[in-house]
């Protein structure tokens, strides 16, 4: 039994001013019509002897996810709620926990709620090319080839060859510093990491326990207590906030000997930051990506988004982000799109 596991418990502070606390990005039409979410759960949906969808998400966006999962006709899934965020590797043992209950030789797929994935034949290919894999225990990432020296991702080399167009991974290094990502391009011989994952529930929960012991037993304590609330599943708070927090990467990836790579080959983004958006985004002839009321003369490489009829002009400008909202404006240079999270920071401490 395959079972798609949906991450979507991050806050998108990069996106801000659309993406708040109450509304993160993954639950925004950023997009497409569907939220990212949604387009995430129905990509997965289609998969071969797949079935309902476990979902992890933090408490407060409970509703968020349910209604959006009831938008799609979904009825059956799992939503397991996180009292705090312990980031992914905690948030993937509570699903993992799930899936066995389910089923004790489960198979998860683990998918971030926040990618935009051009071509879906592309990644049901890689998915059926990874499950023998994972059926016979390894922990499968899917590699991309990358096109630059990008900082926020995890990096993976491609040791011996496993048949077919799969590798065992030589070496995962997440979010290495400038130089060595340069390096590691330049050499030809690393992937990104997309950060989709497909593995048997059980072996997860071994590798957690042999390099993250206290992370397993805390998401096994808060699992055994959890409560059943309508359809949540809601983790118990005590148990859970002990969990350490890291992520899949640091905790288990860079550590494991168990870990194989499948290259993808479809368009991919992370939609992290507005400069992300903007090079994902179609574009016009000037390079620019404009929504809503906005008038751009003279203006290049630009993302301009206007909220609501509210006329936003540029004259003049190059490689900036414009994003109003109702009660927030952000104007920035595009290159500086991983600072806007300074922004949220500062409005956390400003109270
Ligand atoms: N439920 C839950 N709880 N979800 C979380 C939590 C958490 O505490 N923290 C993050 N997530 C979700 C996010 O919403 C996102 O969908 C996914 O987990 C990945 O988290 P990110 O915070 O976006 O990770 P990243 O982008 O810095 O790095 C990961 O993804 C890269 C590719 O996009 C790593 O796997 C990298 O190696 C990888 O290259
Ligand atoms: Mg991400």
């Amino acid at each position: 039994m395959l079972i798609p596991l949906i991450l979507s418990g991050g806050s998108g502070t990069r996106l801000w001013p659309i993406s708040r606390r109450n509304l993160p990005k993954q639950f925004l039409s950023l997009a497409g019509k569907e939220t990212l979410f949604q387009q995430t759960v129905r990509r997965a949906a289609t998969l071969a002897d797949v079935t309902d969808p476990i979902v992890v998400a933090s408490d407060d966006q409970r509703f968020l996810a349910a209604e959006q999962l009831q938008e799609l006709g979904i009825t059956r899934a799992s939503i397991l709620l996180e009292p705090v965020a312990r980031n992914t590797a905690p948030a993937i043992a509570a699903g993992a926990l799930e899936a066995l209950r389910r089923d004790k030789d489960a198979l998860i797929l683990v998918l971030p709620a926040d990618h935009l994935i051009g071509d879906d034949q592309a990644f049901t290919d890689a998915v059926a090319r990874a499950r023998p894999l994972a059926e016979q225990g390894w922990l499968v990432t899917f590699g991309i080839r990358p096109d630059r020296a990008e900082t926020g991702f995890g990096y993976i080399r491609r040791g011996a060859n496993l048949g077919g167009d799969t590798f065992q991974v030589s070496q995962f290094v997440e979010k290495p510093n400038p130089e060595i990502a340069a390096r590691y391009v330049a050499s030809g011989e690393y992937d990104w990491n997309s950060g989709m994952f497909l593995f048997r529930a059980s072996r997860y929960l071994e590798e957690l326990g042999q390099y993250a012991p206290a992370m397993l037993s805390a998401a096994e304590a808060a699992f055994a207590r959890a409560n059943t609330d309508l359809d949540f599943i809601r983790l118990e708070g005590d148990a859970f906030a002990a969990a350490p927090s890291d992520s899949i990467d640091y905790a288990v990836m860079e550590k494991t000997s168990r870990a194989a790579v499948v290259p993808v080959s479809c368009e991919w983004s992370d939609i992290g930051s507005w400069d992300a958006l903007w090079l994902a985004a179609e574009k016009d002839a000037n390079g620019n990506h404009l929504e809503g009321d906005v008038i751009a003369l003279d203006t290049r490489n630009s993302l301009i988004r206007s909220h609501d009829r509210h006329l936003v002009a540029t004259i003049g400008l190059e490689d900036v982000v414009v994003v109003t909202t109702p009660d927030a404006t952000l104007v920035a240079r595009r290159d500086a799109s991983q600072d806007v999270k300074k922004i949220v920071e500062h409005l956390k401490a400003a109270g």
